[in-house]
């Protein structure tokens, strides 16, 4: 099938982030760090790796500090220059972004993550773009956003990332009604938001990657309240199901974690400090110290 390459990514970062207060009075969830890098980081690289060129970010008041991380800090690197700090300025590498690659659009209320992704439109305009949810952090062999594109080529239509929940645990996710199961890719019929344990058509669950058309913009336009009254994102896509190009999910190859949930940011920066080669070693070794004191304990 001939689709359009993707090239631009949206990344809402209105929230406020209240799940992480005191920590998000001052500084914005995105910019929390796993390890020794914010957020925000893991999102763009998985989006960059995808072949992203365009990086818009939804914001909202109190966010300027998100807006610095991406930029150069000269006073910064001159000084690691003149120290001759090589590698730390490469690390800085991945933090700048090329004037004109990255644009900001505000979203002055907070109606839901429909109304956020339309606030982008203008910088979209009428080509298929992708749409990246920093809390959801996917570690992969191949970046999911990448599996989405690949198989996205061969599909065409709408996508998104798709995870089995348990059955319990649909009220916190919009989840697919299946038309054909195929695996790894499943085509859908319908989509909810956030249904109660009964009333969910399966368990499974949207995670935060989308590819999406120009037609869930204009379906958007239309701005109908759902679940929770707020302007949901699942609503447009789901209108799309009927459509002549379809809504696929794909069962993406790869661990989420929920970093906006303290649990799951937890998980995460275990997981991915285990999984540093520079500090794997002794904090595994660590973890092993404590668990065996805390057992002793008991
Ligand atoms: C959003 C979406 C939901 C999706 C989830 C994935 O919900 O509305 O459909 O399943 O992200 O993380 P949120 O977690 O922002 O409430």
């Amino acid at each position: 099938m001939k689709t359009k390459k993707i090239t631009k990514a949206i990344f809402p970062v209105a929230g406020l982030g209240t799940r992480f207060l005191p920590a998000t009075k001052s500084i914005p969830k995105e910019i929390m760090t796993l390890v020794d890098r914010p957020l925000i980081q893991y999102a763009i690289d998985e989006a960059r790796a995808a072949g992203i060129k365009e990086f818009i970010f939804v914001t909202s008041r109190g966010k300027s500090a998100l807006e610095d991380y991406f930029d150069y800090a000269p006073e910064l690197e001159s000084e690691l220059r003149k120290k001759g700090k090589t590698d730390l300025l490469d690390i800085l590498k991945d933090t700048n972004m090329d004037s004109g690659a990255i644009a900001y659009v505000r979203q002055n209320r907070p109606m839901g993550l429909g109304h956020a992704v339309w606030c982008a439109r203008r910088l979209i305009g009428n080509e298929p773009f992708a749409v990246l949810l920093p809390d959801d952090v996917i570690a992969a062999e191949r970046p999911c956003l990448q599996q989405m594109i690949e198989m996205y080529a061969e599909t065409g239509g709408c996508m998104v990332a798709a995870m089995e929940v348990p059955m319990s645990k649909t009220s916190s996710y919009g989840i697919l009604d299946i038309a054909e199961d195929q695996g790894s890719i499943v085509r859908v019929k319908g989509m909810v938001e956030k249904p109660a344990a009964g009333e969910a058509p399966s368990n499974l669950a949207v995670i935060g990657r989308y590819i999406l058309t120009p037609k869930v913009l204009s379906n958007l336009n239309r701005m109908k309240q759902g679940a929770g009254g707020e302007i949901q994102l699942t609503d447009a896509i789901a209108e799309e199901a009927d459509g002549k190009s379809g809504v696929f999910g794909l069962r993406f190859r790869g661990q989420r974690y929920d970093c906006g949930s303290k649990i799951g940011f937890l998980q995460a920066t275990v997981a991915f400090g285990l999984s540093r080669p520079d500090l794997g070693g002794e904090f595994e070794t660590f973890l092993h110290e404590l668990m065996a004191m805390q057992k002793a304990a008991q």
